[in-house]
């Protein structure tokens, strides 16, 4: 029986505040996998923020159990009754309700949604598509959603990256500079992290207390465009500083779900707010989302700020994650 990390209901009478759920390394039977026209074997799955919520047993992603945890695979199709996958090809899938309704990629085999299945882009390992993941994938629909919006950024007019240390920042961040523009990062640890951000392509660190504050609904004109990561009084400042037709994508809530804005930036200085949702988006936005990853992330800076761990390992680096004591990223090595 595949081992896999199983999510199960605490039970009811579980301390208010206490986790809602347990997660736990079973060997879960491949009969239990659920119906789908191709089966993989699991290689890697990676943590991301949304994972680290569940494998924290804390409440609002997972909505059955028992549920195979993961929102992210890459493996190899063992089975496959889908004209399109074939046996031996090697596949990655996000989201589409895996570790949500459906099990997802934390276990040895799985069996998910074929409407989310991308061939492994041949410039990129197992492993590497791991690295990015998600995390990776929702960076790059933020940037390809700012490339469509045609924003042109300068060292005077940058693009932020808010959340610039996490995964979907730091992916974000070497993608839109190595699109050539000019990239602010936004981080609340400057002193730890700003050599790692200019590592990265960042062209200027921004203290995460700069925009900390709730300030005046329209402020001077900082940025061409935002990829936002965090929500709250951040985002309220970003839209109020971006410039005249500028782009603001919006896909996290790191910091907030509020959004303690007003009109005035959509209204006075004709800024969109774009979101940006990875779970349900179709097929052709995933395709060009990961070819954009395979044809632009530098695989050496992705390896340096990515780090393996075993199944057994999951759940305390999904600790340390919410904690604000990771950055980068987490592959889950499934058979370690
Ligand atoms: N819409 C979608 O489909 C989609 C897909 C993927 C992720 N997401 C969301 O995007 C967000 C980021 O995901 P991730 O995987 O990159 O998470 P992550 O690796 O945990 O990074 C989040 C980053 O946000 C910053 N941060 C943390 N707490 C904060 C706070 N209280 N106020 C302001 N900034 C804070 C930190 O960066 P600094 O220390 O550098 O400030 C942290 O590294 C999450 O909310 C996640 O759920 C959404």
């Amino acid at each position: 029986m595949p081992r896999s990390i199983v999510v199960r209901a605490a039970g009811e009478h579980s301390a208010p505040g206490a986790p809602v759920n347990t997660a736990g390394i079973e060997d879960f039977p491949a009969s239990d996998l659920g119906e789908g026209p191709v089966t993989v074997e699991v290689n890697y799955s990676s943590i991301n923020y949304k994972d680290a919520l569940v494998l924290t047993g804390r409440p609002g992603v997972v909505r059955t159990t028992p549920l195979i945890a993961g929102i992210d695979l890459v493996g190899t199709v063992v089975e496959s009754s889908s004209p399109r996958w074939h046996r031996g090809q090697q596949v990655l899938a996000n989201g589409a309700g895996m570790s949500e309704t459906r099990h997802g990629g934390l276990g040895a085999l799985a069996r998910p949604p074929a409407e989310a299945l991308v061939a492994l882009p041949g410039e990129l390992t197992a492993r590497q598509a791991a690295a990015l993941g998600t995390a990776g994938y929702t960076a790059a629909l933020s940037v390809l959603r700012i490339a469509q919006a045609g924003v042109e950024s300068s060292r005077d007019e940058p693009i932020l990256v808010t959340g610039a240390t996490g995964g979907v920042g730091s992916v974000a961040v070497m993608l839109l500079s190595a699109l050539g523009h000019h990239v602010a990062a936004l981080t609340g640890r400057v002193d730890e992290f700003s050599d790692y951000l200019i590592g990265l392509g960042a062209a200027q660190i921004v203290d995460r207390q700069e925009l900390g504050t709730l300030g005046r609904p329209l402020q001077k004109q900082r940025w061409a465009g935002v990829v936002d990561t965090v929500g709250g009084t951040v985002l309220a400042n970003a839209l109020a500083q971006t410039r005249y037709q500028g782009t603001v994508t919006a896909c996290g809530l790191a910091a907030s779900t509020d959004l303690p804005a007003t009109v005035m930036p959509f209204i006075l200085r004709a800024v969109t707010l774009a979101g940006i949702d990875s779970v349900q988006a179709p097929y052709a936005a995933r395709q060009a989302a990961w070819a954009l990853l395979a044809e632009r992330v530098d695989v050496g800076a992705l390896e340096a700020l990515t780090r393996t761990v075993a199944l057994g390992e999951a759940v305390e680096a999904s600790a340390q994650l919410l904690g604000g004591q990771s950055h980068g990223r987490i592959v889950v090595d499934v058979s370690a």
